[in-house]
């Protein structure tokens, strides 16, 4: 299994304690977190729209779900590696591109600030910034390889 880098963890005890602890504040707000989060990337990127063509509802629970997985498991990326692994090529299958990772990111982090309100400061801004380029680069390197790992982090 391929990995952009060998570091068992990339984020700091403190980084992980503050992505689980906001990711388990949005709480019974799943459902809502989901709708969101499609919400502000729909907004930010309307083309992206077209690549989505089942259920909303069902697919925002889906997205929710499996963020919630990788966030529990967030400090042991071997783990997680095979996992993301295979999201990662079925992402190329939706038709996912590279500089499609940064808008996610960036709904990502404007549904915390949505929900969270005055709770989403700077550290947590920093800690889930962290965490989705570390998901998202390992996403990349396992469906594109070294030259998209490098576009992403180019771009971020
Ligand atoms: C942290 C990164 C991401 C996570 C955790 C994630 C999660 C998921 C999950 C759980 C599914 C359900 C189907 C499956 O498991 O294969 C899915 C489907 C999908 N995702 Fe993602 N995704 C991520 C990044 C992206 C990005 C960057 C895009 C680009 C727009 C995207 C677009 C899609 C599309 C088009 C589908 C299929 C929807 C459909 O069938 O209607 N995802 N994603």
């Amino acid at each position: 299994m391929e990995r952009p880098t060998n570091k068992k963890n990339f984020l700091t005890v403190g980084e992980v304690d503050i992505v689980r602890r906001s990711f388990l504040n949005l709480g019974n707000e799943n459902a809502h977190a989901g709708e969101v989060f499609y919400r502000q990337l729909f907004a930010l990127q309307p083309e992206l729209r077209g690549l989505f063509v089942g259920d909303m509802d069902n697919q925002s629970e889906k997205m929710t779900n499996m963020l919630g997985m990788i966030v529990s498991q967030i400090h042991n990326m071997p783990e997680l590696l095979p996992m993301l692994s295979d999201l990662a090529k079925r992402h190329l299958v939706y038709g996912v591109r590279v500089e499609h990772y940064q808008h996610v990111g960036h709904a990502l982090l404007s549904m915390m600030k949505e929900i969270m309100g005055h709770q989403f400061n700077t550290e947590v801004a920093e800690a889930w910034t962290k965490a989705y380029d570390g998901i998202a680069i390992t996403m990349i390197y396992n469906s594109f390889g070294q030259e998209g790992a490098a576009q992403y982090r180019s771009s971020a």
